[in-house]
């Protein structure tokens, strides 16, 4: 059969308002549209290859709360397999989300079960890891549980995508491990040590530098750069879509392009898919509820203006 992706990371609870903007440090804003939605990377990463109709299998921890159970559920109805989400006592991790009017967002995170995420868990998994297709990562559990992963990701010559976020020092021995890194902008400014708005190719060369395989810079309504040590080196243009609220835009990306790789596209079209993908989850509220169906993003696919597609 089909050789699942594994997902290793957050599962939170986001509590979203909408606010025509961001406040600022001290600044009250009036606020709008409270909603619940299920969240987290490493969730939402999973929900969007599930919602593209690929086997997926997620490893991570809830609280024993009642958002627990919510998580869970969110996350089982959306095809994940649900096995290896364990439970902690105490609360799930949860998410304050505020969303300005123009789509974009800020976010606080306190990690409750997700910081309980253990190399444990990643030997009680082993079979699954081993069976895996591709390992999605992200940095919302702790570094050492990723590190961990990473290593049997090695050994057992399993892909490993890491996802940057939220952006963190990372052993050097991480960098040598990843095939395929995905920084957004402010992400690739940390890791690249430089918030001047270098070139593309320039934070490219020097990630790669590090030894990672591939770099995916998420440049959000750039569009995508891609890049590889086997000289891939492409920028792909952004589909123009209106941005209602771009949580999670990251998230679909991820999950599409490794979905992408599974269905054997090259990674460039891969990251096209995954590009599409984002773009119809920006169009809609919410993280995981906002992932797309193959439909969807095969219908963004074709519209795109410019498309050289049969
Ligand atoms: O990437 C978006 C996610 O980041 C949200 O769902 C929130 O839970 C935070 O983890
Ligand atoms: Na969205």
């Amino acid at each position: 059969g089909k050789k699942p992706v594994v997902v290793v990371g957050s599962i939170n609870i986001d509590l979203v308002v909408r606010a025509e903007r961001i406040p600022v440090e001290g600044e009250t804003v009036q606020g709008r549209d409270f909603q619940i939605h299920p969240g987290g990377k490493g969730a939402n990463q999973a929900v969007a290859v599930g919602r593209l109709g690929y086997p997926v299998a997620m490893i991570g921890r809830i609280g024993d709360d009642a958002f627990g159970e919510q998580l869970r559920e969110h996350l089982a109805g959306a095809g994940v397999d649900i096995s290896a989400v364990a439970v902690s006592p105490g609360t799930s991790g949860v998410a304050v989300i505020v969303v300005s009017d123009n789509g974009e967002n800020s976010i606080v995170i306190t990690p409750g079960a997700n910081a309980h995420v253990s190399t444990t868990d990643i030997d009680a998994n082993l079979e699954l890891i081993r069976s895996a297709g591709v390992v999605l990562a992200q940095l919302e559990i702790p570094i050492l549980t990723v590190l961990h992963l990473a290593r049997i990701c090695a050994r057992e010559k399993v892909p490993l995508i890491l996802d940057p976020a939220p952006a963190q020092e990372l052993p050097a021995e991480l960098f040598e491990i990843v095939e395929w890194f995905t920084p957004n902008e402010t992400e690739a400014a940390f890791f690249t040590g430089n918030a001047d708005a270098e070139s593309s190719s320039t934070m490219a060369q020097f990630l790669m530098g590090k030894g990672i395989k591939g770099v995916l810079l998420k440049l959000g309504s750039r569009g995508v750069y891609i890049a590889t040590r086997a000289h891939v080196a492409e920028q792909l243009p952004p589909f123009a879509v209106k941005a209602v609220d771009t949580t999670a835009a990251g998230d679909a990306f991820n999950g599409a392009f490794a979905t992408g790789l599974m269905m054997n596209l090259t990674p460039v079209e891969s990251a096209r898919f995954a590009a599409a993908a984002a773009a119809v989850s920006v169009t809609r509220p919410g993280a995981q509820p906002s992932m797309p169906s193959i439909a969807e993003v095969e219908q963004m696919l074709h519209s795109a203006t410019g498309s050289s597609d049969s």
